[in-house]
């Protein structure tokens, strides 16, 4: 008897632990698009992202293909996000995983404008409290998309609204104690580097995005990011270089630190210097 329990216990759980991380929100017909290449550039559903500062997005952006060539416009509303991965799925607000110490907010995710990408919007959310950031990493959410425009030739064709399921876009989460992240407003070229005490793993994200000079379509903006596991307390040191110059032209860059899903600090700057030169150079201890 007892045997036969636990042999249903671990079918019932290997199965769901496949269905949620290999599916994660298939069935959402809004996908995340990279600004390389074409807009037909999908990311697979469910697609890993990095959970950056509350209210900015360096996501890719939400895109999606409609009949007769027409495209996504403006996303108006979105509905409360639905949390899974090795549970039933659950609206983010009723979520009560062990331990959590103050329930997350209805509109705890939500899009955003992606900073330098010219109004496309991005995963983003509001700003981490208590200890909700422990309980972030690697789940599959799913936000419906309650009211959209769809743009025919660049202008407004109709504005849809919609409950129904499919209308959503999936994602899977992932966290860092410590993002260091940067971003910029062309083509060019720059480099983001994070130095701090022994014992902290520095690692560099893999979504980066890094034009060419002149590359057709254009890439108008750009980003790196630095994950630091931090080990222990001590001191960082970010430099930011503006690593290759495409025309001479101004570049706007933004740099931010997030510790626990809180912006601990922010450093803007203007540059057409290239040549690899140190553009910003800051400092900051954690936690
Ligand atoms: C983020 O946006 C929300 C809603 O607009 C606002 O209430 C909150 O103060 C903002 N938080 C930060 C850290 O900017
Ligand atoms: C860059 O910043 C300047 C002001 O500092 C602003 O006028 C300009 O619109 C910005 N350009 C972009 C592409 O963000």
């Amino acid at each position: 008897m007892f045997s036969r329990v636990s042999l249903l216990l671990l079918f019932c759980c290997v199965t769901v632990f496949v269905d949620t991380e290999a599916a994660c929100g298939t069935i959402c017909k809004f996908r995340l698009c990279r600004p390389d290449g074409t807009e037909n550039n999908l990311r697979p559903k469910g697609g890993r992202i990095l959970l950056r500062a509350p209210n900015t997005s360096l996501s890719p952006f939400i895109c999606r293909k409609f009949p007769g060539g027409r495209t996504l416009g403006r996303i108006r509303t979105t509905g409360e996000a639905i949390i899974s991965n090795g549970f039933s799925p659950v609206r983010i607000s009723k979520w009560r995983p062990k331990g959590l110490s103050k329930k997350f907010s209805k509109k705890y995710f939500k899009l955003v404008n992606i900073l330098y990408l010219g109004g496309k919007q991005g995963i983003g959310r509001i700003e981490s409290m208590a200890n909700q950031e422990d309980f972030l990493d690697d789940k599959c959410v799913q936000l419906p998309i309650t009211s959209y425009d769809i743009l025919d030739k660049g202008k407004v064709f109709r504005t849809v609204s919609t409950t129904d399921a499919k209308d959503c876009v999936s994602f899977t989460t992932r966290t860092a104690p410590i993002v260091v992240e940067l971003t910029w407003s062309s083509e060019d070229d720059f480099d983001l580097s994070v130095k701090g005490p022994k014992g902290a793993k520095i690692s560099a994200n893999n979504d980066n995005l890094v034009g060419t000079c002149n590359s057709k379509p254009l890439v108008p903006a750009g980003k790196e990011t630095v994950t630091v596991d931090p080990g222990k307390n001590g001191k960082y040191t970010v430099i930011v270089r503006h690593f290759k110059s495409c025309k001479g032209e101004k570049t706007n860059w933004t740099m931010r630190v997030v510790i626990d899903g809180k912006t601990k600090l922010i450093r803007k700057g203007r540059s057409s210097a290239g040549g690899n030169k140190v553009v910003g150079e800051e400092m900051f201890s954690f936690p």
